[in-house]
């Protein structure tokens, strides 16, 4: 039976409980973590979000039935004590706990609801079943570790919003029932009941809208804001989720950086208490295929991609050569120090495996034992000279094992990309406590798309190309490059932004090169076009992933360890147990029929 507070107040937390409160009496509430009967004694745990306090009921001193709560109460139900701090024995102190070196002694109490036996363990690191879990969530979230990460949370967001507010930004709410937006995944399409098939599109981001505040002369915007994007889970991405999201009028890509890296620093600092030095590090595009085979590189170690073409061009390997003789073609390597007696044929075997599924046909080794005996794939059909120079190029100690990928340049440089961040790993080379910041700049305007045969936007079609790059558009449109910027941290790509083209007549020359016509650009993206006519100040901005920030900040693997109700791989809500079917009546009100 439930019972009501009639008039009890909790004095503090059971957490906050400290050897200053001994002696003071305190009225606390919350959960039982568990229950300990020594006959005579009863100890009980009791939990609220700060944590732990044992309370301890004696029957010596204690009222019957007072005693009686005691003992009836189970795992989870919930109570109110009354009672006095005081200090432990020495032998009964507990270093685990917070509050360890006290307790406090009952002698009131009330039990406020009754609970059954949860079917999850209400403890961190149990062995529960994550769809158990899920579908539990509420009482997963007792649980410390997501209790302290949506505290961090809502910490980190109120930091970032205090933040903002002091260099002046606004925040505003723009819609959520709106219009298919141009980040380019899928829609999540809601029915309009007034306007017989017609629908509204949840927003990939605020995009359309923050350009349009600028436009309508707000200058600095910032919005905590929700997406939404139709696309298969993964593990640092899921269907709805929020972003930082910012524009800025008259500014260049380095105000709207200073205005994003400052917030970071301001999070570190606040959450971690980590000082992360500004400018951040800045590296193109470019440099980061070329060294990381990754436009988010995970710079906390090195190993970076070395590029041999030259050297192994008549090499006598002809995997190698042909490669290295085509237009677009490279052989790249990277070093894995003193891993080459570790190194299994096994083990090779499966990093061939694993670069294949990267579309390139092999990954060729050559390496250098402890003795000095060289161990290759390919050495044989190599001169001694070269393979002197090969070493010399790669610095090759004794110990190291190289690893090479003939292909076209971006194929052979992303498949080593992969495999540097899995030797990486598997080598212990990443320091787990290190937090490494840094822009990715100067990104390609376009990217090519084999399936439609045609450019498409690379960020998003409002991006401008930079001015030095105006002249190639039409002529060279693939080393166009944009005023856009990435924010990666430890190799995840933590947010993007850019100028936006405020110039109509270079807006119509970007939708010509992404094969609109100036009709299909207008039905598309009219009332923006439209909008722009009457002033559009220059403008830019940028949108970070709060929800990848807290999967850094908390170490999490996956975004659903910090989301308080997150959904699984195929996009459903296990608690909730949605999407669902619905009223047939609600349907025809909506005009839809299923088929
Ligand atoms: P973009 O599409 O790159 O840019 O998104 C910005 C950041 O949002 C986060 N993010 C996600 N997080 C979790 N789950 C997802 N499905 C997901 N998709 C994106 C990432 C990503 O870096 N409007 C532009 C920004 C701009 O140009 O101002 C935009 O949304 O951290
Ligand atoms: P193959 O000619 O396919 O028998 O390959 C000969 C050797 O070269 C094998 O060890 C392959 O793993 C390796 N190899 C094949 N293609 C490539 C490539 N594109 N880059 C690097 N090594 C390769």
């Amino acid at each position: 039976m439930a019972e009501f507070l009639n008039g009890w107040k909790r004095s503090c937390m059971c957490a906050e409980i400290t050897e200053d409160s001994i002696g003071k009496r305190v009225t606390l509430m919350g959960w039982v973590q568990r229950t300990r009967n020594m006959g005579g004694i009863i100890f009980v745990w009791l939990r609220d979000r700060s944590g732990i306090v044992q309370v301890v009921f004696n029957s010596e001193s204690l009222d019957e039935t007072i005693y009686q709560v005691g003992a009836e109460v189970r795992s989870e139900y919930v109570v109110a004590l009354r009672g006095t701090v005081q200090k432990r024995d020495d032998g009964a102190v507990n270093e685990n706990l917070k509050t360890g070196t006290i307790e406090v002694l009952v002698d009131e109490a009330r039990i406020l609801n009754a609970a059954e036996t949860p079917p999850i363990y209400i403890e961190d690191n149990a062995k529960d079943n994550e769809a158990v879990r899920l579908k539990y969530r509420y009482l997963d979230l007792r649980k410390p570790s997501l209790q302290s990460t949506l505290m961090m949370r809502s910490k980190t967001i109120n930091t970032i919003r205090n933040y903002m507010d002091s260099l002046g930004f606004v925040e505003v709410e723009t819609p959520i029932l709106s219009k298919s937006t141009p980040e380019g995944a899928r829609d999540f399409l809601v029915p309009s009941r007034l306007h017989r098939g017609a629908f509204y599109a949840l927003p990939q981001s605020p995009q359309i809208y923050k350009q349009l505040l600028m436009v309508g002369g707000i200058d600095k915007y910032y919005q905590v804001a929700r997406c939404f994007r139709d696309e298969d889970s993964r593990a640092d991405r899921q269907p709805e989720f929020t972003q930082l999201d910012v524009e800025m009028s008259f500014v260049e890509p380095e105000d709207v950086q200073a205005v994003i890296e400052g917030s970071f620093q301001k999070v570190f600092e606040v959450i971690k208490g980590i000082d992360v030095p500004l400018p951040l590090r800045r590296m193109t595009w470019k440099e980061a295929l070329a060294n990381y085979g990754s436009d988010k590189p995970d710079t906390r170690f090195g190993m970076l991609i070395q590029d041999v073409t030259e050297t192994v061009k008549n090499c006598g390997f002809s995997v190698f050569e042909q490669s290295a003789k085509q237009e677009d073609g490279i052989v790249c390597a990277i070093v894995a120090q003193n891993a080459a007696e570790d190194m299994s044929r096994r083990n090779i075997d499966s990093l061939v495996e694993f670069v294949k599924t990267y579309h390139v046909k092999g990954l060729a080794w050559h390496g250098i034992q402890p003795d000095g005996s060289v161990r290759s794939s390919f050495a044989k059909f190599l001169s001694e000279e070269k393979i002197e120079q090969l070493n010399k190029q790669l610095n090759l100690q004794q110990g190291d094992m190289a690893f090479f990928i003939a292909d076209k340049k971006i194929t052979a440089l992303t498949a080593m990309g992969q495999l540097r961040l899995k030797l990486g790993r598997q080598l212990n080379l990443i320091d787990q406590d290190r937090y490494d910041l840094l822009w990715i700049t100067e990104f390609p305007l376009l990217e090519w798309n084999e399936d439609n045969q045609r450019y498409v936007a690379a960020h998003h079609p409002f991006t401008s190309p930079m001015n030095e790059d105006f002249d190639l558009m039409e002529k060279h449109p693939e080393k166009v490059r944009a005023k856009s910027y990435d924010l990666v941290i430890n190799g995840i790509e933590m947010g993007s932004g850019s100028i936006r083209i405020h110039a109509s007549d270079l807006q119509e020359r970007m939708f010509q090169l992404l094969g609109f016509t100036h009709e299909q650009a207008w039905e598309r993206f009219g009332f923006l076009l439209e909008a722009f006519k009457y002033g559009t100040p220059p403008h830019g901005g940028f949108a970070y992933g709060i929800d990848r920030l807290m999967m850094v900040l908390t170490g999490a693997e996956s975004l659903r360890d910090v989301l308080a109700f997150p959904k699984v791989q195929n996009a459903s809500d296990l608690m909730m147990n949605t999407p669902s079917s619905v009223d047939p009546a609600q349907l025809k009100q909506l005009n839809i029929s299923l088929t």
